[in-house]
């Protein structure tokens, strides 16, 4: 959705304000096919727009005369400090949009002091991307493939390289149908490859493939009990990405896993899931402190951010608008949407009477109108 209404180009020397403008440059600059599969949603694409809907549907209840002079963004993810509650979330084929691709995401990310969750379905190799941001804070996302040893080698590679935790995501036991993508066959370019498994899936590249891997390599028997797999392998924390009810909330908690994102995939799984911002209240109070909760889906804005605060989430994430700032000018538009973010962020809380991130609460929402 672009709601700048701006009339003519945009072009790279052109002030970007607000997240909209890199959205509004991608679209512009990126080919066809490229920009529909990052825009691309499920079906009709209700859950991708509700994404945002949602966001604008909540009304905040600011405070005032609370001496907004001084604030500070910082928090803790995992137990690490990071500068504001603001990640990278997991989006694959960065090289689609900038030559350089996760590598100037990490340094993006490490120069602004926030967690970048790594793609399992990079264009950069896992050690590309921390040769070139070393101090980077960052966690590894994974799917369960039906060779579990894959997905047991690439565990050992980024605990060996330093990740600091494991983001399982549970929302793909199939690809969701993106209409676009069909329409326009969408298919890596040959000079791009899913470079953490480069020549693991050689042999098989044969047959049909799917998002730059042979189809059906993620395993759709995955269950509970691979958390457990999953924790037999490894001694790194484990998130579990696509939790949208607090039924299974609970789950992942007795299950014993550090964390949850609350996500529906950015709309491109199941159509007519809810908003990710609609579910993160049950979930929230399902969970009751006992593990961290997140949320990704539609955060455009600073105050986008502070409403999902305000909600319970300890931090949120962002997928397309970094994918829109590594299109405009790689690391330096990566940096740039976090930085207007992080402004923003810094704007609203003030502007609601908040100094910092522990004075964020429910008593900002305005529920009677929800
Ligand atoms: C994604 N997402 C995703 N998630 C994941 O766990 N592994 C992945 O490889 C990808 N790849 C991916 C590619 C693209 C182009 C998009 C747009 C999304 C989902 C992503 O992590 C996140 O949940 C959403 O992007 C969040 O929504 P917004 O911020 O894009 O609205």
């Amino acid at each position: 959705m672009n709601i700048c209404n701006r009339e003519g180009g945009r072009c790279a020397d052109m002030a970007m304000v607000c997240l909209t403008d890199f959205e509004e440059y991608a679209k512009e600059h990126l080919s066809k096919a490229t920009w529909d599969y990052y825009a691309a949603g499920a079906d009709e694409c209700c859950t991708r727009d509700d994404n945002l809907l949602a966001y604008k549907r909540i009304r905040l209840r600011p405070r005032i005369l609370r001496d907004v002079s001084v604030s500070d963004t910082r928090t803790t993810v995992q137990g690490t400090e990071i500068s504001f509650p603001v990640g990278i979330a997991p989006t694959a084929f960065h090289c689609l949009a900038w030559h350089e691709g996760e590598v100037a995401t990490a340094r993006a990310t490490e120069a602004l002091n926030t967690c970048y969750i790594t793609s399992t379905y990079s264009t950069c190799s896992v050690e590309e991307i921390v040769a070139a941001a070393p101090n980077g804070y960052r966690w590894f996302q994974l799917y369960v493939y039906r060779d579990r040893k894959l997905s047991e080698q690439i565990v050992h590679r980024v605990e060996g390289l330093g990740y600091k935790a494991l983001v399982l995501t549970v929302d793909v036991p199939y690809t969701g149908k993106r209409r676009d993508d069909i329409r326009n066959q969408f298919k890596l370019p040959p000079h791009l490859k899913v470079k953490n498994f480069d020549g693991v899936f050689q042999q098989e590249t044969a047959g049909p493939e799917e998002y730059g891997i042979p189809a059906n390599t993620l395993d759709p028997s995955i269950s509970w009990k691979d958390v457990y797999w999953l924790q037999s392998i490894t001694r790194l924390p484990i998130i579990i990405k696509g939790i949208l009810t607090k039924e299974d909330a609970e789950l992942a908690v007795e299950h014993g896993v550090q964390g949850i994102i609350v996500s529906n995939h950015g709309g491109r799984q199941l159509d007519g899931g809810p908003a990710s911002i609609d579910a993160l209240s049950e979930i929230v109070e399902t969970v009751q402190g006992r593990i961290e909760v997140y949320v990704d889906g539609g955060i455009r804005t600073g105050s986008d951010v502070l409403k999902a605060l305000a909600l319970g989430a300890k931090c949120v994430f962002i997928g397309r608008p970094a994918v829109w700032g590594l299109a405009y000018k790689g690391e330096e538009g990566v940096r740039e949407v976090l930085q207007i973010l992080n402004d923003e962020f810094r704007l609203s809380m003030a502007l609601s009477g908040c100094r910092n991130v522990a004075e964020i609460n429910r008593n900002l929402i305005q529920f009677s109108r929800l």
